[in-house]
Formats: C-alpha cells, structure tokens, sequence
C-alpha cells in the first residue's frame, strides 16, 4: 500500500530533521547497485532507533536481519564508548555488502556480522544485550522472540518492525506465512509477563507498516 501525501509528508518532516548524511546515503546507492531489496528501515525508523539507543545509553545491540547494513549504521552510532554490535544475516552477499558499508562509515570496527540462518546462530550467541532490533524473516518472529527473552536483562529494549503488514496483520484469516509470524508473536506477547510493550502503526516511503517496542521489567 502506498499513498503520495504519505511519501509527500514524510519528504517534508525529514527535510526538517534529517541532515544529509553521506555515509547513510552511499549505503542506500551501494545496497541499490548490488541488487538487494529496497527493504531497509526508513531514513527517520533508523534515526528514532539512533535517538532510543542513546537514550538508552546501550552498549551491547544484537540486530536480527542485517541486509546492507542501512539500520546497523544507525544503531552502531549509537553505542556507547566500547560498546559491540552483533548482527545477524542468511545471504553472504548482504553480509559482504554491509561489511563495505559499515567500514566507509567508520563504525566496522565496533560491528560483527554472522552469517548463516539466525534460529541457527542465536543458539550459539550469549548475552545479556541492552537494545535486540528483530528484522529478518517475519515467520521466524517467534523464534527470534524466544532467543530474544533469553538474551535479554531487565531493561533490554526489544524492537521488532514490520508487524502492521500493510494492516494484513488483523486479519484473522490470512494465511500469508509473513502475517502468520506476526500474528503468532503477538499471542506470545500477549502472554509474556517479563515485558510491558507498544505497537505502533506508520505510514510513509515504506507504505503502511509498524513496529513493536517491549520493555523486558522481570
Ligand atoms: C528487512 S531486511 C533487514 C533490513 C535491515 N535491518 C535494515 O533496516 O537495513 C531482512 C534481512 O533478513 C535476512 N534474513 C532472511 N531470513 C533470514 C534468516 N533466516 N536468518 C538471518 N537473516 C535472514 C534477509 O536476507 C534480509 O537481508
């Protein structure tokens, strides 16, 4: 779903908070010159994850899904002094692309990347992490759910984007593998008395979506 005043309102409200930033704007052309999917967060998602990071203060951030890299920058500005971000991506040239990206950056350095089927990796990752950005394949939510508690303390921040699924998320019936994993996770956040959390809705360049953010409080 996409609607021009959306995109029209979002060009103007990002003309007024979003300074032109080069290394974010080559990682955008670079993931565009290698073919990945235009499916990165959005230039304002990626600095309100920026914003909750340093409000936050974190110094650990585990990402789920990395593809070039885009919210990685965002997030890996974020990080306190010495502080470690571990993503985690399935396609080797999206991991190859990103590693580029996050070195013109400057932020490889703080920046580990894994590559492989994260139900797999997450297994072998220990924690506890202060921010878990969840934003790989939408069927595998419960899962990275799951790994998500385990790795968390109280006060980790969960984020876990794309829930809203062009509002396909209500429907009941839908048997969309992508709604089902969001759908799924919801019920198990319903249920889950270690968190307090929001889902909020949003409209713009990336069409009708939304993200959810959870507090781990026990
Ligand atoms: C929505 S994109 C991530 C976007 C990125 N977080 C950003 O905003 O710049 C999802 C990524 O998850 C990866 N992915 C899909 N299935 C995966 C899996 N089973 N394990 C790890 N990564 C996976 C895809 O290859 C893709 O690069």
């Amino acid at each position: 779903m996409s609607n021009p005043q959306w995109q029209a309102v979002e060009n103007f409200l990002n003309g007024a908070t979003l300074p032109v930033d080069p290394a974010l704007d080559a990682a955008l052309a670079e993931n565009a010159a290698a073919g990945l999917p235009p499916i990165d967060v959005s230039p304002a998602q990626g600095r309100l994850l920026n914003l909750i990071a340093r409000l936050g203060k974190v110094s650990t951030i585990l990402e789920i899904g990395t593809l070039g890299g885009y919210s990685t920058i965002w997030l890996a500005r974020a990080l306190s002094a010495g502080g470690h971000l571990l993503t985690l991506e399935l396609e080797p040239k999206h991991a190859e692309v990103a590693r580029e990206n996050l070195n013109r950056a400057g932020v490889g350095d703080r920046v580990e990347i894994r590559v492989g089927m994260a139900a797999d990796l997450l297994p072998q990752v220990g924690g506890p992490f202060d921010l878990i950005f969840i934003d790989a394949d939408k069927p595998s939510n419960p899962i990275y759910w799951k790994e998500a508690l385990r790795l968390s303390d109280i006060g980790t921040l969960i984020i876990v984007d794309n829930v809203v699924r062009d509002g396909a998320v209500a429907d009941e019936a839908s048997e969309d593998p992508g709604v089902l994993g969001v759908r799924a996770l919801m019920e198990i956040v319903a249920k889950e008395s270690r968190v307090e959390a929001a889902a909020i809705q949003t409209v713009g360049t990336k069409g009708y979506d939304g993200f959810l953010t959870a507090l781990v409080v026990a």
